[in-house]
């Protein structure tokens, strides 16, 4: 989508039914997962929708150490400590030239994944152990067109979790 030297990432935590949301919010709390999305993302840009921008807390409203960016059709809108752009192609363009713009991390919600699935290169999927109902789905990652680079199970579980987790990244497969 960006560059050939950028990798353009999707960094979801999915439910076994495919639940990612519920009410504009998360339906969990896992406090491993926050600290590996924290790990994973800073120092790089975070491309979201403006749902997503307004279900950060305030005091996360922009998420530190990254250029944050939201994606809105809406002209004017403003957020904060973020660069507010109408389209993928002017997220990518607002990304080249910050920090850590080799890897550039799309991080929901729902719609933007959907039309992220068809442009990035790497998935970073954290599976929640449960069917949680929500309101707010991403797909499955088709294994044939999604090679599995690294499995982790729930190794940094923190009691806090309300559920059971573990952790994949996913490339495309590359047709010759
Ligand atoms: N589990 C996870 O890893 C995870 C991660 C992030 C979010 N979530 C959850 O996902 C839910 C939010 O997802 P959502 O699907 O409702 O909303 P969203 O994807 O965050 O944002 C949708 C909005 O983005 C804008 N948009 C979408 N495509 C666009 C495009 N091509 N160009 C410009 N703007 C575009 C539109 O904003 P306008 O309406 O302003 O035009 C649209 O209404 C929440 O429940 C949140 O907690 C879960």
């Amino acid at each position: 989508m960006c560059n050939t030297k950028t990798v353009l990432s999707i960094i979801v935590a999915r439910a076994t039914n495919g639940t990612i949301g519920q009410g504009g919010k998360l339906p969990w709390h896992l406090p491993s997962d926050l600290a590996r999305f924290k790990r994973i993302t800073t120092g790089h840009p975070v491309v979201m929708g403006r749902a997503t921008w307004e279900s950060l807390p305030e005091a996360f409203q922009p998420l530190p150490e990254r250029t944050n960016i939201v994606l809105t059709r809406q002209a004017g809108y403003q957020a904060e400590g973020a660069i507010v752009v109408p389209s993928f192609a002017d997220a990518c363009i607002a990304a080249m030239g910050t920090h850590g713009a080799e890897e550039v991390f799309i991080i929901g919600g729902g719609e933007i994944y959907r039309e992220a699935m068809l442009l990035a290169q790497r998935i970073y999927l954290t599976l929640v152990h449960a069917q949680i109902s929500g309101d707010t789905f991403f797909p499955t990652v088709p294994p044939e067109s999604w090679a599995i680079r690294s499995i982790e199970p729930s190794k940094h579980w923190d009691p806090r979790d309300t559920h059971v987790t573990s952790f994949q990244m996913r490339e495309r497969i590359m047709l010759p």
